[in-house]
């Protein structure tokens, strides 16, 4: 059974990461677990940054992975146009995430497109669920739920990553260790960010088209907001406009009333802004992975479920706690759930993540 048991903050991480490094990355537990927490320093070359915590990891186990993926989940001519290409453009690609890559990539003796092509792979099988929500008092707490295919390899791979700027946590986020972007983070006292797929049958070509006219790939520009966005407008604003690779949606929380959102994005710019709106009592918002003004279909019908859970909550009882038992309710909760993230970013000490599945 998963019991939930909210309440470990990232101030016990320290703790947590010696255990789990002892127990190297075979460790399993019935009880659902914290990911290690690990700080990455955005003052060090973006080449070096990544190593320090890539050591804690069994490189043969991540190297297979990634040479699996390559093999069974990227068409043979993709693989060669971006080896071709990616040596071509080298200088140009977006930074400091290539360097980050590359940086890992040396390490793992593989090339800079067979690391490049994992990180572009946005969605295999990419289920997930995020809910932004204002409380009675007008406080605004953030959770998702990460649903992917490979769950024996991601559920040993994520990270809790602080990052750093001149000694000082600039933003937080949760990801896949060999992933630069994130899907997940927080940027303290300002706004939270989630991301979710939204699949329009996009083809390899287009995103790799995409990506070579310097669009921005959907889990780099959450990264990139976290990273130089001052407020939650700009934030929404960045998020909304910046091109990318392929759709999503993007959710977000702020600090004040009223500033939750989700953003169903095109490729080119919004589709549409939704945001909360508490005096006619909408609270909370939840996106799956279906516009939100369309019915949720019914062999996948994760939001009613999330939304009843909610209505019987009621905002006088919204806590951190209590979102995440929101998200741990079957089918918002699944089998191929991989971690659980609540957080809200006026009190970003109780960021907290938790994987899931572990039995
Ligand atoms: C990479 O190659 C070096 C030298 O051949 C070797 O010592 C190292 O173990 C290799 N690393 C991996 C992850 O295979
Ligand atoms: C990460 O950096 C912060 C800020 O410098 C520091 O307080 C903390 O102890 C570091 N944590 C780890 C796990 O190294
Ligand atoms: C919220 O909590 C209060 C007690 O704190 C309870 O009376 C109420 O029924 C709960 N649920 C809703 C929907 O408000
Ligand atoms: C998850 O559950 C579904 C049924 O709800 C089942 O069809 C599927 O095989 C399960 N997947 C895994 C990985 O256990």
């Amino acid at each position: 059974m998963q019991t939930a048991g909210p309440g470990t903050c990232p101030a016990l991480a320290p703790l947590l990461l010696l255990l789990w490094a002892g127990a190297g990355v075979s460790a399993v537990s019935a009880m659902p677990r914290d990911p290690p927490l690990f700080n990455v320093s955005l003052d060090v070359a973006p080449e070096l940054r990544w190593l320090p915590v890539l050591q804690h990891f069994d490189l043969d186990f991540l190297r297979n992975f990634i040479v699996q993926v390559i093999g069974e989940k990227i068409p043979k001519w993709v693989h060669a146009v971006m080896r071709k290409a990616v040596k071509e453009l080298e200088g140009s690609l977006p930074q400091p995430y290539t360097n980050e890559i590359r940086g890992m990539c040396d390490v793992l003796n593989l090339s800079l497109a067979d690391c490049l092509l994992p990180n572009l792979l946005y969605e295999f099988t990419a289920f997930c669920t995020s809910i932004v929500a204002q409380d009675s008092r007008g406080n605004i707490y953030h959770g998702r739920n990460l649903d992917y295919a490979f769950g024996d390899f991601f559920r040993k791979m994520t990270v809790n990553v602080q990052f750093l700027k001149n000694g000082q946590i600039a933003f937080t986020g949760t990801t896949f260790i060999g992933y630069v972007g994130l899907w997940t983070g927080q940027r303290p006292y300002k706004f939270t960010i989630s991301g979710n797929e939204r699949d329009k049958g996009w083809l390899w070509q287009n995103v790799i088209a995409a990506f070579f006219q310097r669009h921005s790939p959907v889990s780099w520009l959450i990264r990139t907001t976290l990273s130089e966005s001052e407020n939650f407008e700009e934030a929404v604003y960045k998020l909304a406009k910046t091109p990318l690779i392929a759709d999503v949606y993007y959710i977000v929380g702020g600090m004040s009333p009223r500033e939750g959102v989700v953003i169903t994005r095109k490729r080119s710019g919004p589709a549409d802004i939704w945001p909360l709106d508490p005096l006619n009592g909408a609270w909370f918002r939840v996106e799956t992975n279906y516009d939100h003004w369309k019915p949720a279909p019914e062999k996948d019908d994760r939001r009613t479920p999330a939304i009843k859970a909610l209505n019987a909550m009621g905002p006088a009882n919204l806590t951190l706690e209590a979102l995440y038992q929101v998200l741990s309710v079957f089918p918002v909760y699944n089998n191929i759930t991989i971690y659980t993230t609540v957080m809200s970013a006026a009190s970003p000490e109780k960021y907290m993540t938790r994987i899931r599945n572990l039995d």
